[in-house]
């Protein structure tokens, strides 16, 4: 069996964009391949974060992951921090990584294009330890929203590097992206993709928004003044969004979609995608609280962090053995 890997930064609630790019296709893979899914605690830092608040995230991102659908039997599920060799094997990444391409990162461009002041070297760095999570699993496939790209790019070449310098030692891996909802955009710019870092809160919605709160986010998404219910991602991007969105949750094409508001206003067309949004918020909100009350979230991850564990720590032994980090006693 092929092995994924995948991980979400929950530095906020957990978005739409979150589930539609990555998690809902966690869930799909589950039966097929051999899933490692965790909690990228480590990269939350890169920036102050609140410590009840990161708290309380973490464990609603646990949770989350077990109401979209994640099985823990199936997939192994686990905290970053609680596998020690991701921060070891990030800095022998790092070792192994190009200031050039680290600089062209386009995360790390936007921030310091914004002429974001006080960026710390972990937000710099962060592409290496990213990484490590994946190197250190042997994984085949990396499945991620388009955003992530790059940065798995990054990491095949750096498996590639390794291999070459110290011998065959990486599974170079690729990412997984999927072909409907991998850049669900901002309901209110829909120049920017919905992101959980966004100012405002009206162009984002949570999984666990209230769900007439949700309602009004895509009733008042921002569209255009063409009036056509057509796909024209170019000059109408706010409606493709929503046609996306209508089309990654019910399973319908986006073309069988436009074929039925055809000629209609963009209020039906957004009711259609409300009500879409809300009926799958409704199913993970009622299986999150369950998993809440159930208090099964240690129990979950303490079984993940072994099961992880055991792969990640024979990889490290054995990149440090290649690298001639190690002593050997007789
Ligand atoms: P993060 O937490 O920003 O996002 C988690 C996943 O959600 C996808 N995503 C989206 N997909 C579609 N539309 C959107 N608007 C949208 N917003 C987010 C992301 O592409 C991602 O797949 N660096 C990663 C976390 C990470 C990781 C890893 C992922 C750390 N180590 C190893 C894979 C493998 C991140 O910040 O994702």
């Amino acid at each position: 069996m092929k092995r994924m890997l995948s991980g979400i930064k929950p530095t906020g609630q957990l978005t739409l964009g979150n589930y539609i790019g990555a998690l809902r296709n966690f869930v799909k893979y589950q039966d097929d391949y051999e899933m490692i899914v965790f909690i990228a605690n480590l990269h939350c830092i890169t920036e102050y974060q609140d410590p009840e608040e990161l708290r309380r995230n973490l464990t609603d991102a646990v949770a989350l992951y077990i109401a979209c659908g994640l099985d823990p039997k199936k997939a192994t599920i686990f905290l970053q921090t609680d596998v020690h060799a991701h921060a070891e094997l990030g800095y022998i990444m790092a070792c192994n990584t190009y200031l050039g391409e680290l600089n062209r990162m386009t995360q790390f461009k936007d921030k310091s294009q914004k002429g974001e002041k006080n960026m710390t070297a972990g937000l710099y760095t962060y592409p290496c330890l990213m990484a490590a999570d994946i190197l250190l699993y042997d994984a085949n496939y990396v499945p991620v929203g388009e955003d992530q790209k790059q940065h798995v790019e990054l990491t095949r070449d750096l498996a590639q590097r390794f291999n070459n310098k110290y011998g065959d030692t990486f599974v170079v891996p690729e990412p997984l992206i999927a072909q409907v909802g991998a850049r669900i955009m901002s309901l209110s710019d829909p120049s920017k993709k919905m992101s959980k870092s966004e100012e405002s809160n009206k162009g984002c919605i949570y999984l666990l928004d209230d769900l007439k709160a949700a309602r009004k986010k895509i009733m008042s998404a921002v569209t255009d003044s063409i009036g056509i219910i057509q796909l024209d991602k170019e000059n109408q991007p706010g409606l493709y969004n929503l046609i996306e969105i209508g089309s990654a949750l019910t399973g319908r094409s986006m073309e069988d979609i436009v074929k039925e508001f055809e000629g209609q206003g963009y209020g039906k067309l957004k009711g259609f995608v409300a009500d879409a949004v809300c009926d799958e918020l409704a199913m993970i909100q009622e299986r999150y609280n369950q998993i809440i009350e159930s208090r099964q979230i240690e129990e979950v991850l303490s079984d993940g962090a072994a099961r992880a564990s055991a792969i990640a720590d024979k990889t490290l032994e054995n990149v440090k053995k290649k690298i001639g980090l190690e002593i050997k006693y007789q």
